[in-house]
């Protein structure tokens, strides 16, 4: 193979541009109309009520935890297997993350866990729906109601995906997306928070723009006025130009997803029983949003076989190394260490990311899987 894969390819059509040209042609760049009907488009496709358009997901889970009055002195459950923006967005708070091991099989957050976490502090859960596959929601729900805690999900991974039948959004009190540069739709950098309570929307929205009643675009639709600020507020309105760039995108989610599961079919039929070679499992019941596919090998042999792919034209990633609670910020600070999470451990020292995207072609996706086949083999 002459063309090198790329790890990652956009699907931003011409179309999306051209949307995105109109409103670099208008008036009106920052938050106005375009964000205005892609939250309703976001909204309506999840069965939510309400959806606020952010920046990013950090700045949602930040703004969503603070709008549901966690803050200093608070404890926030999640879990030390994702990206370090899940436990980031709980100290931008001033709260502190307590970190609960996942699941063997899926590296979700184990919900049997929870409850031994749970102390007298304890204001919130925050779980991760990893690599689109949501984590046991109606689980968490219920602990959450027990001990009349918050839940805010990250569902950074997750905008298609499904479990019992509810969707992100739907048991959590909030849930929050991005739309970063490799996420499943994006414009680059992009966020938003769905939610079902109107009052709690209201909020966000202010909370979103300095916390002022008013955003620029309503004093330039209806009458100009001098906005007062009514709750504290952070710089994490979405724009005009990125919700142009979504909007398209959104309504061509099913089809996207529908080529991420073909790969998928293709990717499973081809590692399933090889031997040195295993990967998440998806759970009865479970629609995977399909965001990321990762594989599990030896972790001694990890880095050679990136590299051996690499050489091939394979490129990967690895979601993630080390774990958050790894991290030398959160080791100093909370004191955490190795062993404190084992299978969390275990899963972040085995575990290698494919290219996974709608664009990536049939005879790209063979390609990867025989040099992964004949790499792995040689290192068993
Ligand atoms: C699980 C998870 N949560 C949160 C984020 C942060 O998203 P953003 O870059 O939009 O803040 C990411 C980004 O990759 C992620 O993978």
């Amino acid at each position: 193979m002459t063309n090198k894969i790329e790890f990652y390819r956009h699907n931003i059509s011409l179309g999306d541009i051209k949307n995105a040209s109109r409103v670099l042609k208008s008036i009106f760049l920052s938050t106005g109309k375009d964000v205005g009907n892609f939250e309703e488009a976001l909204a309506n496709y999840l069965n939510c009520k309400y959806a606020v358009g952010t920046t990013s997901c950090t700045a949602s889970m930040q703004l969503a935890l603070e709008a549901l009055g966690i803050g200093p002195g608070d404890e926030v459950i999640t879990t030390p297997l994702t990206f370090v923006a899940t436990a980031n967005a709980i100290l931008h708070t001033g709260a502190t993350p307590v970190f609960v091991d996942v699941e063997a099989e899926t590296g979700n957050m184990d919900a049997n866990l929870i409850e031994k976490a749970i102390t007298k502090k304890t204001k919130a859960i925050l779980p991760v729906h990893l690599y689109g596959q949501m984590a046991d929601m109606k689980k968490i729900r219920k602990i959450a109601d027990k001990y009349k805690l918050k839940v805010i999900e990250d569902a950074a991974h997750c905008v298609e995906g499904e479990r019992d039948g509810i969707k992100p959004g739907q048991l959590g009190d909030a849930a929050c997306f991005s739309f970063y540069a490799t996420k499943n739709i994006t414009c680059g950098e992009g966020g938003a928070i769905a939610l079902n309570d109107g009052e709690t929307a209201k909020t966000l929205k202010k909370m979103r723009l300095q916390g002022l009643e008013q955003s620029a675009y309503e004093r330039y639709e209806k009458k100009f006025s001098s906005p007062d600020m009514t709750v504290n507020g952070w710089k994490y309105n979405m724009n005009n130009i990125q919700a142009a760039l979504l909007m398209g995108q959104l309504s061509r989610i099913e089809k996207l997803w529908e080529r991420r599961e073909e790969i998928y079919q293709r990717y499973e039929k081809a590692f399933k029983d090889i031997p040195g070679i295993d990967f998440p499992k998806t759970l009865k019941g479970v629609k995977h949003a399909h965001h990321l596919f990762t594989i599990w090998i030896n972790p001694e042999k990890r880095s050679q076989i990136r590299e051996e792919l690499q050489e091939r034209g394979v490129p990967t990633a690895c979601n993630w190394w080390p774990p958050v609670h790894l991290m030398s910020y959160y080791k100093k600070k909370y004191g955490c260490k190795t062993g404190d999470f084992p299978i969390t451990e275990e899963i972040c020292e085995k575990t290698i990311t494919l290219p996974f995207y709608p664009k990536l072609k049939n005879k790209e996706a063979d390609f990867i899987i025989s040099n992964v086949l004949e790499v792995v083999k040689r290192t068993l």
